[in-house]
């Protein structure tokens, strides 16, 4: 599939079937977040994988899930982000968040979808899951074959703000 059509069509999903998703699929998105960039390839990026019920209980302890039969914690190794030297602002999140869009992007071209989450209690993760404190939890990407429709491809023309509120060119 085209790249902006595999974009365009990637949306939010809040619904699962409850219907496990293949090991071969949940490598392919490993294998998607593995071929990220990374501020100097430094890699900060850890994936904490939760495959079966017993951890997605856990993990709803700490946030939403959706019903999603996989979830993926992308966490980040505080010791290992590059850190620019002109202000001391480190890449942890950046890294963690590019990893997670293309594990994202891969759930979506192998049929599946996939919810982004931000909004879950770290001490929660920590306390559940062992998160030592060198690792800071970044984001939880909820996974699973959607149950009922997806939203329309087409809905950006309104749900997006137009390119001309967004873009400058040369100069602000
Ligand atoms: C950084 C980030 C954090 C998000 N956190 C949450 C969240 O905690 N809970 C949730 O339901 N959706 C969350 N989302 C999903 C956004 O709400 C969603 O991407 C946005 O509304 C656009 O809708 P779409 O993904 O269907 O295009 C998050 C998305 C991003 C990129």
């Amino acid at each position: 599939m085209e790249f902006l059509e595999l974009a365009r069509r990637r949306c939010s999903v809040r619904a699962f079937e409850n219907r496990p998703v293949e090991a071969e699929k949940i490598a392919r998105i490993l294998e998607a977040g593995r071929a990220a960039p990374s501020a100097c390839n430094n890699q900060p990026y850890r994936f904490l994988v939760l495959d079966n019920p017993d951890s997605i209980a856990k993990l709803s302890k700490a946030c939403r899930t959706f019903g999603a039969p996989l979830a993926i914690v992308v966490a980040g190794d505080n010791n290992e982000a590059w850190v620019r030297t002109f202000d001391a602002k480190d890449s942890l999140d950046i890294d963690a968040s590019i990893a997670t869009d293309h594990m994202m992007l891969e759930a979506e071209d192998l049929g599946l979808g996939s919810c982004w989450v931000c909004s879950f209690r770290i001490p929660a993760l920590r306390e559940e899951f062992g998160i030592p404190g060198h690792l800071t939890p970044v984001n939880v990407l909820a996974i699973g074959y959607p149950a009922g429709p997806k939203k329309s491809p087409s809905r950006h023309g309104t749900e997006r703000r137009p390119l001309s509120e967004t873009v400058v060119y040369n100069h602000f």
